[in-house]
């Protein structure tokens, strides 16, 4: 019986690595290590150090390695379970002892286990056997080499319901626990017969390789196609993984897992040199399987097939996993041709027919989003709101509030860029998509104001970034400075780092040519924080002061709006109305101060109203 990792724990916490270290060893501290003579090999200097710190021992010389529990195995040449006594008991504590029914619980489950492994040798045995031959050809028949047939320990299943019960039962593996097992069914009342009858065999494995089920094909047309193992107490498809043993070390080692649909295109993708390959077993993704597949790695890739069954299912998953998100752990989606799967890919297209799809994988957002935009029109100010609400919706079931957030402003912002705003050009041209423009702000900024904002943000980009979301609503009715703006705000947001020249390297030739005519010398004379000695601080400012002088007419309007509404009907309210929006007035107010002691920012102020 396994020693309870808390109780080691306890024990290692209890005693000192240092103190039983030096009963044999001379230590002398170094920093925050102790060293000395390895106790292990002969050697005239130290090479011997102890990280009480970190729990563990290590000698350079010798390589020796290990906690205080290894320790005292080696030095006393005791076994592990004698080491874990020795150190409980001079630490006071006393190892857990098993209760009979837990012993006999664990005994059970070995003998399941070693059932299971002698059915799964019998099934590999009987494959290339007499009775075999025909499934070896259906395998070959679907370019399953040998060295794959090893590597997933495929077998057959006689075509007999006594074969496997015959080679595997014996004292020690009684027919009740070839039932429990799943190996053979019992009818109610009648004599047990084999499960798996005339079928290719494929194991199931757990994490660690130990086979816990079977799924066996037939080799025609029989129904059903697949034939699994039941729920055993190994035996629980919604936490396992067909492939998790094979796929681990090359998800490990390529921080990528792969999840197919069935057992061949697992093998498959193997065959195609994709061993990160594994699949649930024909249930759909469950929270544990999300679970465990982020223990493999951290954006796994899920394949689905492009038709529209195969879309609901990502979807499923993509909705599954929304709550379980955590800061750098997520999805990835690839929709194969419709009608394909991995399987049919690698045999028509071999690896480089993979790597095209994988190529085109998305991400989890971008799944979201189309879930709720896709092949919908939002044209009207309504159709709009609610796209916003549906994603607002989405966002609030992601439980982790950092992922919430970003999801959030992720949709804004895209919401905004999309519909939000002057894409009436765009529309006009490519004569798709938003017919009418809608503006969330019905406020139109003067042209020579948008001409400098836009001239400015070409100096600097990062704060297109910054005022993304303000400058997403502002209307801008000549459509060429509309374009350039929508470019500018979705290339920093598809690339934040961007600087001016990053930036105007990616814009179109008309783009570029607009760019030039707003950044000539001339025009940011007047405009002088839009100039190229201007500082970011600088320029934030005026950026910043030109979107609030839009802010501060709409304050004076409603101002004067509150003033007749408090005259024609003096109420609380009117009066509480007014009095917030002098405040406000107030406080534009005195960034107006601020900003004007910026010598460049003045001029430019003054010009808002006259010029546009
Ligand atoms: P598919 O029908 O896509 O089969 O089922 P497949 O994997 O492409 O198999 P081949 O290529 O026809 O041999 C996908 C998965 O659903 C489960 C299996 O796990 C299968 O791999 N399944 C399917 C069943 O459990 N029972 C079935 O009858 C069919
Ligand atoms: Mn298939």
């Amino acid at each position: 019986m396994a020693i309870a990792p808390d109780f080691l724990d306890e024990i290692r916490a209890r005693v000192g690595l240092g103190d039983v270290i030096a009963r044999h060893v001379s230590l002398k501290r170094t920093g925050r290590e102790l060293g000395g003579l390895c106790p292990f090999h002969n050697e005239k200097t130290p090479s011997f150090t102890v990280s009480e710190e970190k729990g563990f021992f290590h000698c350079f010389g010798c390589g020796a390695h290990g906690d205080v529990i290894g320790f005292v195995m080696r030095q006393e040449g005791l076994s592990f379970p004698e080491a874990v006594e020795r150190l409980a008991s001079e630490a006071g504590l006393e190892v857990p002892r098993a209760t009979p029914a837990e012993r006999e619980a664990e005994k059970r489950r070995a003998n399941l286990h070693d059932v299971m492994e002698r059915a799964c040798r019998f099934f590999e045995a009987e494959l290339r056997g007499p009775r075999g031959a025909a499934a070896l050809a259906y395998l070959a028949e679907r370019r399953i080499d040998e060295a794959t047939i090893a590597r997933f320990r495929l077998g057959y299943a006689p075509d007999s319901r006594t074969a496997l019960r015959n080679a595997v039962m014996d004292a020690e593996h009684p027919e009740a626990l070839l039932v429990e097992a799943g190996l053979l069914i019992r009818p109610d009342g009648g004599t047990p017969y084999d499960r798996f009858r005339g079928r290719v065999i494929f194991p199931i494995a757990d994490r660690r390789g130990r086979v816990i089920a079977f799924g066996g094909r037939t080799l025609g047309d029989g129904t059903p196609k697949y034939l699994n193992s039941p729920e055993t107490p190994l035996f629980n498809k919604s936490r396992v993984l067909y492939g998790m043993a094979t796929a681990r070390e090359a998800a490990h080692r390529n921080r990528r897992v792969i999840v197919a649909e069935g057992y061949t295109d697992v093998i498959a993708l193997n065959r195609a040199g994709y061993a990160e390959a594994v699949a649930p077993l024909g249930t759909a993704l469950t929270e544990s399987h999300l679970h465990a597949l982020w223990r493999m790695a951290p954006e796994p890739i899920l394949c689905f097939d492009g038709d529209a069954a195969g879309r609901r299912a990502a979807w499923r998953a993509a909705e599954r996993a929304l709550p379980l998100l955590e800061p750098g752990r997520s999805l990835q989606f690839v929709s194969l041709p419709a009608g394909q799967d991995p399987d049919g890919l690698v045999a028509e297209g071999g690896s480089g027919a993979v790597d095209a799809c994988l190529e085109g994988r998305r991400g989890l957002v971008e799944l979201v989003w189309e879930m709720h935009a896709e092949g919908r029109s939002f044209d009207t100010p309504e159709r709009i709101a609610g796209l916003e609400q549906a994603l607002d919706r989405a966002a609030d079931g992601i439980d982790d509030r950092r992922v919430q957030y970003q999801y959030r402003q992720h949709f804004r912002r895209r919401v905004a860029r999309q519909y939000g705003f002057a894409h009436a050009p765009r529309a006009r041209r490519d004569g798709e998509g938003i017919r009418i423009p809608v503006s969330a702000s019905p406020e139109t900024l003067p042209r020579n104001a948008l001409r400098f904002i836009v001239a400015t943000l070409l100096r600097h980009p990062p704060l297109a970034e910054e005022y993304c979301e303000r400058l997403a609503e502002l209307e801008i009715e000549d459509g060429r400075l509309a374009g350039l703006m929508g470019r500018i705000l979705s290339l920093v947001h598809d690339a934040p780092g961007l600087d001016e020249d990053g930036l105007r390297s990616h814009l179109s030739e008309t783009d570029a040519e607009l760019a030039g005519s707003l950044l000539r010398a001339d025009v940011y004379a007047q405009w002088r924080f839009a100039g190229p000695d201007a500082t970011i601080e600088s320029a934030r400012r005026g950026i910043s002061h030109a979107l609030n002088g839009l802010g501060l007419a709409g304050v004076k309007a409603d101002l004067a709006a509150a003033r007749t509404a408090l005259e024609n009907e003096p109420s609380e309210a009117n009066l509480r109305r007014l009095r917030e929006l002098k405040e406000t007035l107030e406080l534009q107010g005195s960034e107006d101060a601020v900003s004007a002691e910026d010598p460049g920012t003045a001029p430019a102020l003054g010009r808002y109203g006259q010029q546009s």
